[in-house]
């Protein structure tokens, strides 16, 4: 019998408790899955691709490395999708504001790739609120998100959000002709 092989892809920047559950679901829909990692440079992830990839290793693989594996890909989904022999992609499901671009997807996709197949599961209640943007916001902004994520992935955050992000220093505008100071500066400062 052939072995059914699903994707499942996205960002996991970094991954969460919501993307946990829906590994755990789509687990028991095929033989093999692969979770697929975007390298989104232009989206500017908070987490490299190798730091996210470890994340997600570290909390998903040690239990069932057999049956899960973890890789990075850029370029299009189904072209990735095809290259691992999947027919399947696994999407989750929050609410109703996850569906029109989800839907979007999954029929470009599919016009791209016929064979491939768009698969919903819905997320569980209690983490039907959770994304991975709003972790980080609420990491960033000093809460606790231990409830949310693996314990690698919480201790991730605080660590990145201790130290200031590189490239993230504002400068101070410089002082123009007129002598007049930039706001909330002095001449001397
Ligand atoms: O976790 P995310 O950020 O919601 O995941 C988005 C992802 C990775 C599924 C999506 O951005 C994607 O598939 N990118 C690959 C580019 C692609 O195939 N685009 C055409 C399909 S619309």
């Amino acid at each position: 019998m052939t072995e059914r092989i699903a994707v499942y892809p996205g960002s996991f920047d970094p991954i969460t408790n919501g993307h946990l559950d829906i590994i755990e679901r789509a687990r028991g829909l095929c033989d093999r899955l692969v979770l697929a990692v975007l390298v989104n440079d232009e989206k500017r992830p908070l987490f490299s691709v190798e730091q996210r990839i470890a994340l997600i290793r570290e909390n998903v693989l040690p239990s069932d490395g057999a049956r899960v594996e973890v890789r990075e890909f850029s370029g299009l989904l189904v072209d990735f999708a095809r290259s691992v022999g999947a027919r399947m992609i696994v999407r989750g499901l929050r609410a109703m504001s996850d569906f029109e671009y989800e839907f979007q997807m999954a029929l470009m996709n599919r016009r791209l790739a016929p064979r491939v197949e768009t698969v919903f599961l819905m997320a569980k209640e209690e983490y039907s609120y959770v994304s991975s943007r709003l972790v980080k916001e609420v990491a960033r902004l000093g809460g606790d998100v231990s409830a949310l994520t693996p314990p690698g992935a919480a201790r991730a955050l605080r660590k990145a959000y201790a130290a200031p992000r590189r490239g993230r220093v504002r400068k101070r505008p410089a002082l123009r002709r007129t002598g007049r100071t930039p706001r909330g500066s002095t001449a001397e400062s």
